[in-house]
């Protein structure tokens, strides 16, 4: 057989087959199984929502290629939906729309960061954080997050990591696997810190739209002038609007690195992940199908 990939081969394992591998194995001895292993929408789409992407399929324009950084009204209505979220001034030209928000991490960072350049995660980290590094030849480095801190960074540590090959640091917050909702004063701490030292924070917020209503705001770091020199912001509409299979996700940055980001991956640039139904029905409806 030709040779294969050595950054693919020397893969670990994904963990999600195997944890779902010790469930089937399981015999029931100590209960049944509760799985935690993903984080899979328990509920069905909206109705609506359903309706539109019903509508969309038939929709013979959905079926071509669409713009690179994604459909227009759907980029206008995310930054819509964000902007009224963060109290801040986000626009079209900040979203790139992604086939889902593990594409907009690989956008991220490989807009950032080359081959033998590192990427820090907090740890424990989001394996596919790590897995989509290893496969573009990016290192990683771990700020570790102790339990007996909340499973928080510490700006100490975060400092002490940063190298001059690391281009940036990537969190989830509200975190997968810990829980863990890292309060605005550290995230604004943490991009001060970043940009300080030179290099980007990436901020997956996968679950922004879990926390709860007291929360109010995730952060305010699209408040921070200058906030485009050093955040890169990703979403996911997987579990918020329960649609994991369509693949949709989004970075939100600054004009430049949307650009370069969605210079990326050539080979993804896109079909109609960019939401079904939403060039046809109204876009901005799409926001109110939450579930
Ligand atoms: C932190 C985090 N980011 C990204 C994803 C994947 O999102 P998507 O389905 O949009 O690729 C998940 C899914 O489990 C996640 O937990």
């Amino acid at each position: 057989m030709p040779r294969l990939n050595s950054l693919i081969t020397d893969l670990a394992p994904p963990p999600i087959p195997s944890v779902q591998a010790w469930a089937r194995a399981y015999d029931g001895a100590f209960g049944p199984t509760i799985d935690l292993s993903q984080a899979v929408p328990g509920y069905p789409p909206h109705p609506d929502l359903i309706a539109m992407l019903t509508a969309a399929a038939a929709d013979l324009s959905t079926a071509a290629y669409g713009p690179i950084e994604g459909d227009r009204a759907l980029r206008e209505a995310l930054a819509d939906d964000e902007s009224a979220l963060y109290g801040a001034a986000i626009a079209a030209d900040n979203i790139h729309i992604t086939s889902g928000c593990n594409q907009a991490f690989i956008c991220a960072a490989l807009a950032v960061a080359e081959p033998g350049s590192r990427v820090l995660l907090s740890n424990p980290f989001y394996f596919n954080h790590e897995t989509s590094l290893r496969m573009f030849g990016v290192g990683t480095g771990l700020v570790d997050c102790p339990a007996e801190g909340g499973f928080l960074p510490s700006l100490e540590a975060l400092d002490a990591a940063i190298a001059p090959d690391v281009r940036a640091f990537a969190v989830v917050s509200p975190n997968n696997p810990t829980g863990a909702v890292y309060p605005p004063a550290l995230l604004a701490a943490l991009l001060e810190l970043c940009r300080r030292r030179g290099i980007w924070l990436i901020l997956d917020e996968t679950y922004r739209d879990f926390l709860p209503a007291e929360a109010k705001q995730p952060h305010d770091l699209f408040l921070r002038p200058g906030w485009g020199d050093g955040l890169i912001s990703l979403y996911s509409f997987s579990k918020s609007f329960c649609v994991p299979g369509y693949r949709l996700g989004a970075v939100t940055a600054s004009p430049v690195v949307v650009r370069r980001a969605s210079a990326r991956l050539p080979s993804q640039r896109r079909s109609r992940s960019s939401a079904p139904g939403a060039r046809q029905t109204e876009p901005k409806s799409l926001f109110a199908r939450r579930r």
